[in-house]
């Protein structure tokens, strides 16, 4: 399988393939030229360009977990969603040798390396960022402990491998047998000046930051990274006032990928709808907005003056934005 690279993306190859589980598999991505990979530091993720049929093109962003010390290559994880939009089945199907095109590495979720302990509650895939996190954490000497959460045993190889390194830093929960963790119990009596970093799905959260602010944590100590999940729509046209240009905005694309389709950028970093840089003014709209982002306020949604168009989308009909 061959991939055109998109413009502004760094051409890979995919050097190694190891299914986890029959849900998860990491890959290995090597420059095509043979050199190294931009630096990046813990917690950062990468996005992958998809072309799913020659006309669908999507980019999905996975969290970086290989060492941060060695930019030979980038490992991912990526769990195979049979709902989703296509990304990750297409991402199961790939083959050592493809190519493919990955922008470089956006940090929204670094460690404070400054912190007295450096507390993570990990849920399931959620576990990618923290490999290189702990590693930095490591050398510097920091303290650090590590709580993932997994249905079973059999969903718990990522974790297994992370206590096969950092050892009793690691506490593994099984949530079918042991049910959920108790937040409040591993983040209470903690020494002043310590950081929590929670990852996982999006319940998961918020009980831990709901539990967090019971004990009195600052939200300036409480780091989280919140992937919302891609979800198709209908279609719809997409007005740019400025320019006068109308782009059609496929089911399973977002706008965000239909403009970059088009060869026009627009600011972003998570394209999950969680860092604000892609707000964008809504002009006029003849139908709902689907607001699917966790950065405008319930009442900016409700008004529908702006829109996160790496994640948001028109239900149908036609959106005519400030572009
Ligand atoms: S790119 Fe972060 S909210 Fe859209």
């Amino acid at each position: 399988m061959s991939q055109d690279t998109a413009v502004g993306l760094i051409p890979v190859t995919v050097a190694r393939i190891d299914d986890v589980t029959p849900e998860i598999r990491t890959l290995r991505l090597s420059a095509e030229d043979g050199h190294y990979l931009p630096g990046f530091s813990g917690g950062s993720h990468i996005t992958v360009g998809i072309d799913l049929d020659g006309d669908t093109h999507l980019r999905n962003a996975y969290s970086l977990m290989s060492s941060p010390y060695d930019t030979s290559h980038y490992d991912i994880a990526v769990r195979r969603m049979e709902s989703g939009r296509g990304g990750s089945r297409f991402m199961h199907q790939l083959r050592p040798g493809d190519r493919l095109g990955i922008s470089p590495p956006v940090n929204l979720f670094p460690i404070q390396i400054h912190g007295k302990l450096h507390v993570f509650l990990v849920g399931g895939i959620g576990i990618t960022p923290v490999f290189p996190q702990v590693e930095e954490l490591e050398r510097a000497g920091a303290a650090f402990e590590v709580h993932v959460s997994c249905r079973t045993p059999a969903d718990a190889v990522l974790a297994h491998r992370l206590a096969d390194r950092f050892g009793k830093r690691v506490h593994l929960r099984y949530t079918r047998t042991e049910g959920r963790p108790d937040f409040e119990a591993i983040l209470a009596r903690r020494p002043l000046g310590s950081h929590a970093y929670i990852c996982g799905p999006s319940t998961m959260i918020a009980d831990a930051r709901a539990a967090a602010r019971r004990l009195g944590w600052s939200d300036s100590h409480v780091h989280f990274e919140q992937f919302v999940e891609q979800k198709s729509g209908k279609p719809f046209d997409l007005v740019l006032a400025r320019s006068g240009i109308t782009l059609r905005v496929p089911a399973q694309v977002s706008p965000l990928e239909v403009l970059e389709a088009n060869g026009i950028s627009i600011p972003y970093l998570c394209r999950g709808g969680a860092c604000g840089q892609c707000e964008t003014r809504i002009l006029r709209t003849d139908c709902a907005i689907e607001h699917h982002d966790v950065w405008l306020s319930e009442a900016a949604k409700a008004c529908n003056s702006h829109f996160m168009p790496c994640i948001s989308r028109a239900d149908g009909g036609t959106l005519v934005v400030d572009l």
